[in-house]
């Protein structure tokens, strides 16, 4: 049996947490035959960690075989101290009466404390997700409060967007999901991210000539993949949590396990490639082995899809500047 890794996850008391931790613990994110300690941070309220008690007493009750220890805290020092894995999932979330940029405010104090926590007591391989929303500049905030660990890992969750554009297309083509290869969404997490199928193939057939449509990619598909978080809220009367959970668990797998060469999608610093400014948390296409992940390089980028890049990434700036004073 392989040594047990550290799996940090914040917000583990709520929705998302509920759904994500106890697919952790049985293996589904690691591997089958890696034993993992979850340390698990939750605000400072009773409220908040008797509800983070419950959850891990249900832990125990699992009896999962691969769960070698837990951790349970409100201090982020204690909850990061070693972690090989960071899902930072804990968020403010939009209250009443509350601006965008009171919320982007909140959460870069929350992602600015726990980026120097990381820094401070982390492994220095960590391997670091922002669920959070907003969870791109919420993982810029926790990386540029993080200067001594690499840059590259720190990560965004834009795989929840690249799911369901996936699900969108199979459903259009009437093709099987996993038989879609190479597809990718750009930029922000929020409805203004561009999906983009124009290199998406299905058994080697371009699924761009399979549609043929490109009016239902402008007006059906990117509204759809764009506002699918509204359409659950208002569905379920609370916002996606088992399908966040699940995205999670797909990045976090494919980050550290390999994709055999498939392209997913995750928000990462940028290199300055497709015109995108060098440190912005935008999410691209990559491919990874080895623990680590490699940016798609070469793709053409027609004039329709630079301007629906830079429309999202001018709202990534927007966000940057926002928060720039705390980061000085
Ligand atoms: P929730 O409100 O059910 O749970 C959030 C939990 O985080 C709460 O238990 C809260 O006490 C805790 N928390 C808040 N601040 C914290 C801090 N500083 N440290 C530790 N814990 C903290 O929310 P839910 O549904 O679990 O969603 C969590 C976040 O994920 C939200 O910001 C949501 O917008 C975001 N999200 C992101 C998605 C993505 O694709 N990137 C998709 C879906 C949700």
């Amino acid at each position: 049996m392989k040594q047990p890794v550290r799996v940090a996850v914040t917000g583990a008391a709520g929705q998302i947490g509920y759904s994500l931790l106890f697919r952790i613990a049985s293996g589904e994110m690691l591997g089958k035959d890696q034993p993992v300690i979850l340390q698990m941070l939750e605000v400072p309220f009773e409220k908040a960690q008797a509800a983070l008690k419950g959850v891990m007493m249900e832990l125990d009750d699992c009896a999962f075989p691969l769960l070698a220890g837990m951790v349970g805290s409100d201090d982020p020092n204690v909850a990061f101290k070693d972690a090989d894995y960071a899902l930072l999932v804990g968020a403010r979330p939009r209250g009443p009466g509350m601006e965008r940029s009171d919320l982007l405010q909140e959460n870069a104090k929350i992602f600015t404390v726990q980026g120097k926590a990381l820094n401070d007591v982390a492994s220095r391989n960590v391997k670091v997700l922002v669920v959070g929303n907003p969870a791109n500049t919420n993982a810029y905030i926790a990386m540029k409060s993080a200067p001594d660990l690499p840059a590259k890992n720190f990560t965004a969750m834009l795989r929840l967007d690249h799911n369901r554009a996936l699900s969108q297309l199979a459903s259009k083509t009437g093709k099987d999901v996993a038989a879609i290869e190479t597809m990718t969404v750009w930029g922000n997490h929020s409805p203004t991210m561009y999906a983009d199928y124009r290199f998406a193939t299905i058994a080697g057939a371009s699924v761009k000539d399979m549609i043929n449509d490109e009016d239902w990619n402008r007006n059906v598909f990117l509204p759809t993949v764009g506002k699918r978080g509204g359409a659950i809220i208002e569905a379920r009367g609370l916002s996606s949590a088992a399908s966040a959970a699940n995205a999670a668990i797909d990045h976090m797998h494919d980050w550290a396990l390999g994709t055999n060469g498939k392209w997913v999608t995750m928000g990462i610093p940028s290199d300055g490639s497709y015109g995108i400014p060098e440190g912005v948390m935008y999410g691209v296409p990559v491919t990874c082995a080895n623990g680590e992940y490699t940016r798609v390089e070469g793709l053409e980028i027609d004039a329709f899809s630079r301007e629906r890049m830079d429309f999202t990434l001018n709202e990534l700036l927007e966000e940057r500047d926002g928060v720039a004073h705390l980061l000085s």
